[in-house]
């Protein structure tokens, strides 16, 4: 089926920016409708409506423990790794089910990629590490594998540190470094869609600020999906805010707009620091 078909092509399709009033256009690269999730009997998310668009940035916000991880492990079915977990409703990526039974599941993450708030680089070579997926997906040639190597470590701004030491330990670098390192691990099966969960938490101001530009640059091709406690970050890198609460999507509108004039008074009380 066409999910699993186009996982190695990226897509074309027009910038589909949001509209002025904060509502999105009807082109989405990832909607989910009527989402609620499970963990064993215990429902983490509640009937979830939202749209992600295309070649964007969406930012997701709310209170410890609302549901920010689990909705965007959910996108790339990485919540079926633990067991008793369910999905109900829709999770569609370019309009098709990536809950169907047909979905090959190791596809979909290619195309729907993941990068985590601990920087988790493999005990391997710098090369390795970035080589390792295309690998697993059958590539062997050396010269390719050196210029996916190369490409990715450009665009995650980490080649002119590490070029001439790509056979070190990944272990070596530093954090700021190895988390550039896993975006660009991420980027090497050519995904679609970028989910990041809290990629700078744990970096310093200069090493966030480096994230930060490189997402910047990164939306240009991909969709991105960030989930931030740091609301000044979501303000700087993302063009739409979801505000989550107790598992409940309360509102997404443009950035600029949930920051300024939210439409929910929970909205409004969480970014002014009255609760969460
Ligand atoms: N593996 C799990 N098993 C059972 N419950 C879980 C599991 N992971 C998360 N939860 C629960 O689901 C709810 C949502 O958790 P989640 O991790 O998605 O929140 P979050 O918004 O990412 O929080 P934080 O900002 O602290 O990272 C919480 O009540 C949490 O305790
Ligand atoms: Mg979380």
């Amino acid at each position: 089926m066409a999910l699993i078909k186009k996982f190695t092509q990226f897509v074309e399709s027009p910038g589909n920016a949001a509209t002025g009033n904060g509502a999105v256009s009807s082109l989405p690269k990832i909607e989910t409708r009527g989402m609620s999730f499970f963990y064993g009997t215990k429902q983490a998310l509640h009937d979830i409506n939202l749209k992600i668009q295309d070649r964007a940035v969406t930012a997701l916000i709310g209170p410890s423990g609302c549901g920010k991880s689990t909705y965007l492990r959910s996108l790339n079915r990485m919540n079926d790794i633990i067991e008793g977990t369910r999905v109900t409703g829709d999770v569609l990526l370019d309009g098709e089910d990536i809950y169907d039974r047909e979905v090959d599941v190791v596809s979909l993450r290619k195309r729907v990629g993941m990068v985590f708030q601990k920087s988790t680089p493999f005990p391997k070579s710098i090369f390795d590490n970035i080589a390792f997926g295309p690998r697993i997906a059958g590539l062997t040639k050396k010269s390719e594998l050196q210029s996916i190597v190369e490409r990715c470590l450009k665009q995650s701004a980490l080649w002119n540190e590490v070029k001439d030491r790509l056979k070190d330990s990944a272990m070596a670098l530093s954090g700021g470094q190895q988390q550039r390192l896993c975006i660009a691990r991420a980027l090497a099966t050519n995904p679609e869609v970028l989910l990041m969960d809290e990629p700078a938490s744990a970096l310093d101001p200069a090493s966030t600020a480096r994230i930060e530009d490189l997402i910047f640059d990164l939306k240009q091709n991909y969709t991105i999906v960030i989930v931030t406690h740091n609301m000044q970050q979501a303000a700087r890198v993302s063009e739409l805010t979801a505000f989550f609460c107790m598992g409940r999507l309360v509102e997404i509108g443009q950035t600029k707009q949930l920051f300024t004039n939210p439409t929910e008074k929970e909205t409004e009380d969480y970014i002014t620091g009255r609760f969460g």
